[in-house]
């Protein structure tokens, strides 16, 4: 496989990196420590064509792949990783199936204004009691007329504070199980839609997370994505696409956690030179650098297949799974370089340790992950 990059996708990474360093980092720790949604670093990431990157531009996005979206998504999220999940959902779990399964009234109507970062969208999956285990939805979309009347609720909503649309999944046929679930495009001012509470979240702070409520909710049906009983497909390759998104902000996050330690280390001096000479630090830096390295490429592998059109489910969990927990490894080592310094909030040490967290958790834990993988080898 190649993984040479082409002369757009490395102008691409350049200027996401210098946007990223120039004005996404001086504001990470006050955004996080405020849990303020970046509203206008969104807008100029939307001018830079970074809310829609693997949309073509005929439906208001860049026109490039989703390599060039994993190279964009490692600098905005070694920056922040709050702006990276905004960026990654708008792009990966919602962009990505209006452009697979939206008809061309859907395309014209919803993916323009949502790739070129006019709106915002979000993805409801999750509900109280149906989170790793998908299928188990209780939300009930029902026919009605020209309409589907829906109600249920909806958990761990990343943008849902500020979305302007979702992607919803729910049930049209309970007594059908995972064959009985549909998709919607939900416009989030419909009568019926009431967004809850900002989580008050471990890390990623300056990205909302709420549940959504839908009462007697009616959406019109020609909203509905693809055709009924074909939500889980749609909601489980939309993951295999959001797991690459999401390995690439782990990459970031540890990354940025590396770089952190590194240039601590030169600083700090213990037994008469600086920490970073000391072999137990040089160990824990080189095993950063080779995880994040391997990490990187099989988040690259999954990228390139899908934008070969090729079946990546396994990939992506690989790659998600691993780039996940090296950021975890990465953040808690880098914390540690800093000794107690990194325990306080004047190094960011401790946000990328907080951060990475939740990388092994959402778009499918890691335990989902390698379930996905163990099922690929026994088949
Ligand atoms: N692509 C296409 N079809 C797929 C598929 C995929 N990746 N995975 C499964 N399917 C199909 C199967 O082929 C099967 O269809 P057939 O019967 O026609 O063959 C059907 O779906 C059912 O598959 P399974 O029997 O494997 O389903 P399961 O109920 O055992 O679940 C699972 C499998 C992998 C555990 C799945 O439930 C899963 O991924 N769970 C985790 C969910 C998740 O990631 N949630 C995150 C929510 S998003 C989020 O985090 C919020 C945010 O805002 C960031």
């Amino acid at each position: 496989m190649q993984f040479e990059l082409s002369e757009e996708q490395v102008l691409l990474q350049k200027t996401a990196r210098e946007f990223a360093r120039k004005e996404v980092a001086p504001r990470a720790a006050e955004l996080d420590e405020k849990h303020e949604f970046p509203a206008d670093l969104v807008k100029k990431m939307a001018q830079m064509g970074l809310m829609g990157v693997a949309v073509p531009d005929d439906y208001g996005g860049a026109g490039m792949d989703t390599l060039a979206y994993v190279l964009a998504m490692e600098e905005i999220s070694a920056a922040c990783a709050s702006t990276g999940v905004i960026m990654s959902v708008n792009n990966s779990l919602v962009c990505d199936p209006l452009l697979k399964f939206g008809n061309e009234a859907q395309k014209r109507e919803w993916l323009v204004p949502l790739a070129s970062g006019a709106k915002l969208g979000c993805f409801a999956l999750s509900e109280p009691q149906a989170g790793s285990d998908a299928a188990a939805q209780k939300t009930v979309a029902k026919r009605d007329g020209d309409d589907y009347v829906i109600n249920g609720v909806k958990n761990w909503i990343t943008n849902g504070a500020e979305a302007d649309v979702c992607v919803l999944l729910t049930m049209t046929a309970p007594e059908l199980g995972y064959k009985g679930i549909t998709a919607f495009i939900l416009p989030m001012d419909l009568a019926g839609v009431r967004v809850g509470p900002k989580e008050n979240k471990l890390g990623i702070t300056a990205s909302s997370t709420t549940q959504i409520f839908l009462e007697d909710c009616r959406v019109p049906a020609k909203l509905r994505l693809g055709e009924e009983g074909e939500g889980f497909k749609v909601a489980m390759s939309t993951l295999d696409g959001g797991r690459i998104g999401i390995a690439a902000q782990a990459l970031g996050i540890g990354r940025a956690a590396m770089e952190a330690a590194i240039a601590y280390g030169k600083e700090r001096e213990t037994f008469g030179k600086p920490i970073v000479k000391h072999q137990a630090i040089e160990f824990m830096l080189a095993d950063m650098a080779t995880e994040l390295d391997a990490a990187r490429l099989l988040t690259w592998r999954a990228a390139r297949l899908k934008d070969a059109g090729m079946r990546h489910s396994t990939e992506s969990a690989m790659a998600k799974l691993f780039a996940a927990e090296a950021a975890n490894r990465a953040a808690k080592n880098g914390l540690q370089i800093h000794g107690g310094y990194g325990y306080t909030k004047d190094y960011a040490a401790e946000r990328h340790y907080r951060d990475a967290k939740i990388t092994e958790i959402y778009e499918g834990t890691s335990e989902i992950q390698r379930i996905v993988i163990a099922r690929s080898l026994l088949k």
